[in-house]
């Protein structure tokens, strides 16, 4: 049976997990950062050095296709697997790095093997997955596109506009409006990734068969009130943005809890103006994630959000304003590419079980446009998007290698 280099997987990620690591431990490679276009750089010579020539499409996603196959072959629909290698800030080493580096692995392994292909494998590497710009920014323009309007709103987390960092970044912004995929080039695809979560820890099985991925939606809601004199301004008359932002907050558990128990609403980003200590706020923003398994749901869950937080606005006598993305929606993954990871894990001798992503993955973006499958390893603790993010290289190298029979299953 055909397997990966455990060592060259693992020398990989170690070499990946120095790339924009801070002095409190965690990665901060944000899309597009000096740190991102560092570790592409890292990641395209890895490619050089397997003979694997790297094609670089207009939003910056990376993609790597089997060399050597005939015209023939080439022309037919392709099978992709792949991930993301920009992080969350102060995040780990594995969200996103393991299937990238992973798929690359695999690829190499069929090249070097010479297995003889009927379809294309293709590795992507999606720009922004962790959204600092938009949601799932490299396979969002993939499957529905981006207009020039829409690029030029994006505002990353530091107050950077996408089109300014894009292009310092050697991006050129006509082309990210044209970046789609072909229709009827994807035969499948199959993305491996951590679980992020306890379950399968605390099952004690080796791999994750990833029946469907939430919803995601949300963006920033700006409450307007009146900034004034800290000390002079009594209670009564104050127009203080950041005490309704407070209380909107403070209601947002129960919006959640009250709409399912797989709903989660989240505010991880809040700004205030003028911001001095001694001047009621003005301006309170604060960004809203907001999730759910089912698309009804997550319909009911935004207009819930918005409802409660203009009622808010309304009591403190402020105005209140939302800029929400457009909701990615809950999607469900292939039920014959699930069959073959189990299929795979049960030859290996790994013990599988079927579970859904609570994280967002490019995934479900691909899943609109061709038959999508995840593999997931365990995360010790269920830990992610922080420094202390891990995975036991054992269910690295048994993830990489239910991820080569899957590419191979589905390519021969
Ligand atoms: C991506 O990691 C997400 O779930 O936000
Ligand atoms: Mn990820
Ligand atoms: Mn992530």
């Amino acid at each position: 049976m055909l397997s990966i280099d455990a060592d060259r997987l693992v020398a990989d990620l170690q070499e990946l997990g120095q790339i924009g690591r801070s002095k409190g431990g965690g990665l901060d490679r944000s899309s597009f950062s000096t740190a991102d276009t560092e570790a592409r750089q890292w990641y395209m010579s890895r490619c050089a050095e397997a003979g694997l020539a790297v094609k670089i499409d207009g939003i910056g996603n990376m993609i790597v296709c089997s060399p050597n196959v005939s015209a023939e072959v080439a022309s037919r629909p392709a099978v992709w697997s792949g991930s993301h290698i920009d992080t969350v800030p102060s995040g780990g080493q594995f969200d996103g790095a393991l299937g990238a580096v992973a798929a690359l692995e695999c690829l190499r392994r069929i090249h070097e093997e010479g297995i003889a292909l009927n379809r294309p494998v293709c590795v992507a590497v999606y720009s922004d997955e962790e959204g600092n710009f938009s949601s799932l920014l490299g396979s969002s323009a993939l499957v529905r596109g981006y207009s020039r309007d829409e690029l030029d709103a994006m505002i990353g987390r530091d107050g950077d506009h996408f089109v300014d960092t894009f292009e310092a970044a050697g991006g050129d912004i006509d082309a990210a409006t044209r970046t789609r995929i072909a229709s009827g080039s994807l035969h499948a695809t199959v993305e491996l990734h951590i679980e992020q979560g306890p379950f399968l820890e605390q099952l004690g099985h080796q791999i994750g068969i990833v029946t469907g991925i939430v919803g995601m939606g949300g963006g920033v809601v700006t409450f307007r009130g009146r900034s004034d004199h800290a000390g002079t301004t009594p209670m009564a008359v104050r127009r203080d943005a950041l005490v309704a932002a407070g209380a909107f907050l403070a209601s947002c558990p129960s919006l959640a809890t009250s709409t399912s128990s797989r709903a989660v609403v989240t505010c991880g980003l809040i700004s205030v103006e003028p911001a001095s200590a001694n001047v009621v706020p003005g301006v309170a923003r604060v960004t809203i994630d907001f999730r759910d398994p089912d698309a009804d749901r997550m319909v009911t869950l935004e207009t819930k959000i918005i409802d409660t937080a203009r009622s808010i606005a309304e009591e403190h006598h402020l105005d209140v304003d939302f800029d929400f993305e457009r909701t990615i929606q809950p999607a469900p993954l292939d039920a014959k590419i699930q069959g073959m990871i189990e299929g795979n894990a049960k030859a290996r001798g790994l013990v599988a079980s079927r579970l859904s992503s609570a994280a967002g993955h490019d995934s479900q973006n691909m899943a609109l446009v061709a038959p999508t499958g995840m593999i997931f390893v365990p995360s010790i603790g269920g830990r992610s998007h922080c420094p202390e993010e891990s995975t036991s290289w054992a269910d690295v190298e048994n993830g990489a290698n239910v991820l080569l029979d899957t590419i191979i299953q589905l390519a021969t």
